[in-house]
């Protein structure tokens, strides 16, 4: 990898994080630069989004019966033809939602309503190959989840403090998990299926037949990810009898903090005792304890020393957390409806990295399709899985509490989506979204509370003295692009307000890179780097500004072979660090780092988003 150490070197310091550790609930006091972070105001985007689209209140045709809706979309379809339609939709919304007198719009926007299991299939694996049994068993009889409000307050442990009594405990019922039978809905079998069913297009959208239900690259992946590990943690306290137990988390954004200058972020040493429960075989052997999590993996291991593995991971979380990730769409990734699929859609900050970069580093590179964290189809057949989504999890948290407009949605199409999930009695529960946001209060349980030495961890500009031309000017970026591209390019693209913009103009709207269209084969691992005014033959660190950020992708089969989607990064902070505030356009480097076929690239804007 081509790296070049920093004029100014690395200037973290190790030793200044070991006092930081927060206990409350609020981070928010302890960033460096406050002042940036503490907006006010609502997320107006989301409210506004579901007055102008929503159709509930107003459309009398609405109802709740399937052959209706499905009509209704097919006629909108046809009605919007190749437009993107949530385009067409906000237009609508602001023509029709604006007065009483305007025809309605058709219903079309609703939450995505929970899976018919009766109408579950063979999940692919391999395109046009392999498939396998992702689903689960059918039961008629469906329970809405009520939240136990009455039950004890269970503490998530970060996985490299627990007691041996916790590890002990938590081996037991891991253990009895995997003794269930296989059809026991309960079973270590049965709850990976439950990823590979809701990933890998099991699961056709009730009144849309033809479109697959996928929780990622979307709004749907916080909180569906949070009722799998719930319902997961449940059935191990039931198993044991112990209704307090709690799953640990994998603490891969922190340094120890006891031992700070020797080993940090490997994979906690209690999975990787191979005679116990806790273990799974398909792991990357090139990954284990000592080595350090690379919070920035894309397939090859890079040869960097563990400090500046640490100084990068730890600028990589404050990009995806704190400067990269300013509004909420930019946290929790696009909007996903009941009758859309995800190609005009787009990762959260964390979904994208650290999040996948973790599920390529700890699969098994020579299983056939990355097995087990590496493909979502067999992730969930690691406990590691569960470990590593308990931080994604708090991360989520934490998120919350840094000011600003980091807030959730407040959409009711993302309140009303709902997920079917067994419970410890396994008995079939459905909930919603809504379920799932206030964790202490509804779902009992919280994280034990440990340093979160990211949060001054801001990365600084290397300003390197030549800068690459760009292949591409903006002038031509329309009629070049889609191309596909295997090497580093360097494109220019237009700044639509090139202007220094005050404060509180950089509050109220984050300028946001788009990297459209960006189309692959889906059951196969890519990642392409991102980095803003650098020079292409010498670039910058990771925890260097002009590194903006990783398009990162987890394999996994789709029955169309190949996936779309896009890449948004939030530029605000990088431009200001790189005093490239008044400049008319960027240069854009884009770094391929792992793919096997052909990457296309639709095109790039910079647009604002508030
Ligand atoms: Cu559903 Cu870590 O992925």
């Amino acid at each position: 990898m081509a790296t070049a150490p920093s004029p100014t070197g690395s200037t973290t310091t190790m030793g200044t994080y070991s006092s930081l550790i927060i206990s409350n609930n609020s981070y928010s006091a302890f960033l460096p630069n406050k002042s940036q972070l503490s907006f006010s105001g609502e997320s107006k985007r989301y409210i506004a989004r579901r007055s102008s689209i929503s159709c509930k209140a107003t459309n009398p045709n609405n109802n709740n019966n399937n052959n209706e809706k499905q009509n209704q979309q097919e006629q909108s379809n046809n009605l919007l033809g190749k437009l993107d339609r949530r385009n067409v939709l906000i237009g609508l919304g602001g023509l029709y939602g604006a007065t009483t007198l305007a025809p309605k719009p058709l219903a079309f926007a609703d939450p995505l309503a929970a899976p018919d299991l009766t109408t579950c299939k063979l999940a692919e694996i391999t395109t046009g190959g392999e498939t396998v049994e992702c689903c689960p068993p059918v039961s008629t009889k469906i329970k809405i989840f009520t939240p136990d409000t009455s039950i004890q307050l269970r503490t998530r442990p970060a996985a490299q403090l627990v007691t041996d009594e916790y590890l002990a405990k938590f081996k037991k019922a891991q253990a009895l998990m995997r003794a269930l039978p296989e059809d026991d809905p309960r079973s270590m079998v049965q709850q990976a299926k439950v990823h590979c069913a809701y990933c890998n297009d099991a699961y056709p959208q009730v009144g849309f037949p033809d479109i697959d239900i996928q929780v990622h690259f979307s709004w749907l992946f916080f909180p569906f990810h949070r009722m799998y590990l719930y319902f997961y943690e449940r059935i191990l306290g039931k198993l044991i009898d112990d209704p307090t137990f709690a799953l640990p988390y994998w603490n891969w954004d922190s340094p120890d903090g006891m031992f700070i200058l020797s080993g940090c972020f490997p994979i906690p040493d209690i999975y990787t005792d191979t005679t116990s429960p806790l273990y799974d075989q398909y792991r990357n052997a090139a990954h284990q304890p000592p080595v350090l999590a690379d919070l920035g993996y894309g397939g090859t291991d890079d040869d960097v020393d563990d400090q500046t593995r640490t100084d990068e991971n730890l600028a990589i979380m404050y990009r995806q957390m704190v400067s990269g990730a300013k509004t909420p769409d930019l946290f929790f990734g696009h909007e996903y409806r009941a009758g859309d699929t995800t190609t005009s859609s787009y990762a959260g900050t964390i979904e994208n990295s650290p999040h996948n970069n973790l599920h390529l580093w700890c699969g098994d590179p020579n299983q056939t399709n990355g097995e087990d964290m590496g493909n979502f189809y067999s992730a969930g057949r690691d406990p590691l899985f569960y470990a590593h989504h308990c931080n994604v999890d708090r991360m989520w948290n934490i998120w919350k509490t840094l000011g600003g407009k980091r807030k959730d949605p407040t959409d009711t199409d993302w309140l009303d989506a709902e997920f079917l999930f067994y419970d410890e009695n396994a008995e079939l529960v459905k909930c919603k979204v809504r379920d799932s946001i206030h964790p202490e209060k509804d779902l009992r349980y919280t994280y034990e509370p440990v340093n979160v030495p990211w949060l001054f961890t801001k990365p600084t500009a290397r300003k390197p003295k030549t800068k690459t031309k760009a292949k591409v000017a903006a002038t031509e970026l329309t009629t070049k692009f889609p191309a596909t591209f295997d090497s580093k390019t360097t494109v220019e693209v237009a700044r639509p307000k090139p202007k220094k913009r005050t404060k509180k103009e950089k509050s109220n709207e984050e300028e946001v890179l788009i990297i459209k269209d960006i189309e692959f084969v889906s059951n196969e691992a890519v990642k392409f780097d991102v980095f803003i005014n650098d020079d292409a033959d010498s670039l910058s660190r990771k925890d260097k500004s002009e590194f903006a950020g990783s398009f990162v992708h987890v394999p996994h089969q789709q029955k169309t072979g190949t996936k779309k989607t896009n890449l948004k990064l939030g530029i605000t902070d990088l431009l200001e660090d790189l005093g490239a505030e008044d400049a008319s356009s960027v240069l854009v480097t884009l770094v391929p780092r792992v793919a096997k076929s052909t990457v296309t690239v639709g095109g790039f804007e910079i647009e604002f988003s508030s």
